[in-house]
């Protein structure tokens, strides 16, 4: 009611509640709060359209206004069927103005969406007012958590250059199904929409692991449309969201969604990367037993000179009480490891997609019983009314937990890494690198290492943190700039 624009979320009447968590995270988020002084004058990103498809969270909130104070436009969705908090949605939805009469912006997002309204709402992103008519009018960036809304605008120009949609397989996953069945949808009232749309993307910068997987799939099939930049390997990012942002939002997650005390217990971690060694690192200061599978040696060898006994699932399956998926890989723990855990055993995954464990297998494991504890903790009983009788738990139906049953990470590590996405449009929207002048083509590129600094650097003062400087005679000696760069590019930290 009252809005001149199109939106979808659960209830605007969230909005002061949300404008209050904003006004909170803005402080603990000094590294936009910086860019919005610096470049709020010059407005580096007037003229950019964002289709952004990224957890609807208070954190993100601030992103958007962010965006939006350096002269961009926005439409939103969130990239996870579960993580948006509905008051953050609504309080970007009214803006300035109010419940009655929204002035903000369009956010396509609720928490508890089904697949077909995630679909949906990755869809409403890219399909801007007027640009049916003018492409010029729809959007020209994206700005992608996963690889989502990037996919959808690849596979609708396939389509469009092959002439149809092909019919899903009996192999294909739900997912896919509806992908096909959104596109088909779109193809039958709109034969060119996604060339069009494609045609004025300038980029996309990407947030996470497997989004950037994906991209790099992509560009070395030489399918890659558009210039990406690769957020995440910025180390201002996974060095710190991806390890010391999980180490808070998953045994938040965990302790909301089943208050089961974490200390004493064994917890599994799978995969030892970024987010495996922050969630190690989280079960330990609980006081559990952390036992740790990877498949590279290297990561093995760091979680066993951490201090984890590194394992493999069976030898833990029957043992274990707490289970966690951190791969981005698939197929991590199937049903038939699943019906072998211990009674009460708790499952779930923090990697980006659902397909780490096997929830379709659990689903059909013969006479397994569904219950719902609350939204997104389920409980799933084998043997049901029999005397082996057992049950396990499962998180947010194993889509990340830390979003689903927690609210993701906290705002001062997602300054770092939102503030390396803002440089990141401003690079690509600016074609010819605004800070850097790179010419950018159709491949994957990451932040230059002076910006990568300058995150951090910006996120120092807020911690107390005082920096000691190089003397000219100590720079000379290391050959860095007394400015920086510090480290050349191999540099592992
Ligand atoms: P990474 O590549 O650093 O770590 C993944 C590790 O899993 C690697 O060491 C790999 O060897 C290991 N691995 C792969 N297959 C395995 C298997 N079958 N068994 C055991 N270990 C295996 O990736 P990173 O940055 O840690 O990200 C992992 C996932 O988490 C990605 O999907 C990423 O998108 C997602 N992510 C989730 C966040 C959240 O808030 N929940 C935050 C950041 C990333």
């Amino acid at each position: 009611p009252g809005a001149t624009f199109d939106f979808a979320v659960r209830d605007l009447s969230l909005a002061e509640a949300g404008r209050h968590q904003i006004r909170l995270a803005e402080h603990e988020m000094p590294g936009l709060m910086a860019l919005r002084e610096e470049f709020g004058e010059s407005q580096p990103l007037a003229g950019a359209r964002i289709a952004g498809s990224l957890h609807m969270t208070v954190q993100t909130a601030v992103l958007i206004e962010t965006l939006l104070a350096l002269g961009a436009e926005v439409r939103w969705a969130s990239c996870n069927i579960f993580s948006t908090q509905d008051e953050a949605a609504a309080a970007i939805v009214v803006g300035s103005g109010t419940p009655e009469a929204p002035a903000g912006v369009p956010v396509f997002a609720w928490k508890n969406e089904t697949l077909k309204d995630y679909w949906w709402t990755a869809s409403q992103i890219l399909n801007w007012p007027g640009a049916d008519e003018d492409p010029a009018l729809g959007p020209n960036m994206i700005l992608d958590d996963g690889g989502d809304a990037t996919l959808l605008v690849h596979k609708g120009v396939e389509f469009e250059a092959a002439g149809a949609v092909p019919s899903p397989t009996a192999e294909d996953p739900e997912e896919y199904q509806v992908i096909l069945e959104t596109l088909r949808a779109s193809l039958a009232t709109d034969p060119q929409r996604w060339t069009r749309i494609a045609r004025e993307l300038r980029g996309v910068t990407e947030e996470t692991t497997t989004g950037v997987l994906r991209l790099y799939q992509l560009a070395e099939t030489g399918q890659l449309m558009f210039p990406a930049i690769n957020v995440n390997d910025s180390v201002t990012k996974s060095k710190f969201d991806n390890k010391y942002g999980i180490r808070h939002s998953l045994p938040d997650g965990i302790m909301r969604g089943t208050d089961v005390l974490i200390g004493g217990k064994t917890a599994v971690v799978c995969g030892y990367g970024d987010v495996g060694k922050g969630a190690a690192e989280s079960f330990r200061g609980q006081g559990a037993r952390v036992v740790v599978t990877e498949v590279d040696p290297i990561n093995a060898l760091q979680a066993a000179m951490d201090g984890f006994q590194v394992v493999r699932l069976d030898e833990v399956i029957d043992s274990g009480d707490i289970f966690i998926t951190t791969t981005g890989g698939k197929d991590i723990i199937m049903a038939e490891d699943m019906v072998k855990m211990k009674d009460k055993a708790i499952v779930g995954n923090v990697g980006h997609f659902d397909n780490e464990l096997d929830m379709a297998g659990l689903a059909r494991v013969p006479g397994v019983v569904k219950t719902e504890i609350k939204q997104q903790v389920h409980e799933w009983t084998f043997d049901s009314g029999r005397q082996n009788e057992r049950s396990i738990i499962v998180l947010s139906e194993g889509r990340l937990l830390n979003l689903g049953n927690a609210t993701g990470h906290p705002s001062f590590v997602m300054s770092a890494s939102f503030t390396n996405q803002v440089m990141a449009q401003m690079e690509l929207f600016a074609r010819h690198g605004s800070i850097t002048g790179e010419e950018y083509g159709k491949q994957v590129y990451v932040l230059p290492k002076v910006l990568d600094e300058k995150v951090a650097r910006l996120h120092l003062n807020a911690l107390n943190a005082h920096l000691t400087e190089l003397s000219k005679e100590q720079a000379e000696y290391l050959g860095v700039d007394v400015a920086g760069p510090y480290k050349p590019d191999h540099y592992r930290y």
